[in-house]
């Protein structure tokens, strides 16, 4: 029997987290399966590239959230899962899901939350004029975007940037961070106390 850690990377686009959280080669962690609820997306490209197994659930295929998340469950169930990946997933995943995967379920979000969260972070950190933005990881709870959090990335915002330069910032913060995190948890390094994470050296 394998003891690696083991796991699933959820995304609905372009994939680049996706890339690089299977690019990193983080010690010991198995990248069993990449889930996407949009049969076009381009990140089903690249998980065919990198030989990640791809299992797609359309969401469009199913009456209610519940009836989606129970699919996904059932799918799921043989990979024995550490940990899910929430990679620009662009669907909300209800408490009925979140309890079955009690505290093995983790968001990166565009955005130093708590601010600026839901849709269009940088565009919102931007029309707000901060100083700085970023991106964080974040355990999911019944909330969006509102669970403990486990690690931030810091971009400068510029007076020259748009949607598009920030955006692409926050990417490459994004590339360094959401690896990082799915390390410390796949070393047993994270506890939770309340709100807060603590990191063990
Ligand atoms: C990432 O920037 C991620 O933070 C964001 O979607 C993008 C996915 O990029 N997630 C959210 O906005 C969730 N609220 P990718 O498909 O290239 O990895």
């Amino acid at each position: 029997m394998s003891d690696k850690f083991k796991i699933a990377v959820f995304s609905s686009g372009n994939g680049s987290n996706f890339e690089s959280i299977v690019t990193s080669k983080i010690p010991n962690v198995e990248v069993s399966l990449m889930l996407c609820n949009m049969p076009n997306a381009y990140v089903v490209e690249r998980a065919k590239k990198l030989s990640v197994e791809t299992i797609i659930v359309s969401h469009k295929d199913f009456g209610s959230r519940k009836d989606f998340e129970k699919e996904i469950i059932s799918k799921l169930e043989k990979y024995n899962l550490d940990l899910i990946v929430l990679a620009g997933f662009k669907r909300i995943l209800s408490p009925f899901f979140t309890a079955h995967y009690d505290k093995k379920v983790i968001n990166l979000h565009p955005s130093l939350l708590p601010s600026f969260t839901g849709l269009h972070a940088p565009k919102q950190a931007l029309e707000y004029g901060t100083k700085f933005s970023g991106c964080t990881v974040h355990f999911v709870d019944d909330g969006i975007d509102t669970g403990p959090i486990i690690a931030q990335g810091l971009v400068t915002v510029e007076d020259s940037d748009t949607e598009e330069s920030l955006t692409e910032k926050i990417h490459e913060k994004e590339h360094e961070i959401l690896p990082f995190a799915i390390r410390l948890l796949s070393e047993d390094k994270v506890s939770v106390e309340g709100r807060r994470v603590l990191i063990k050296n």
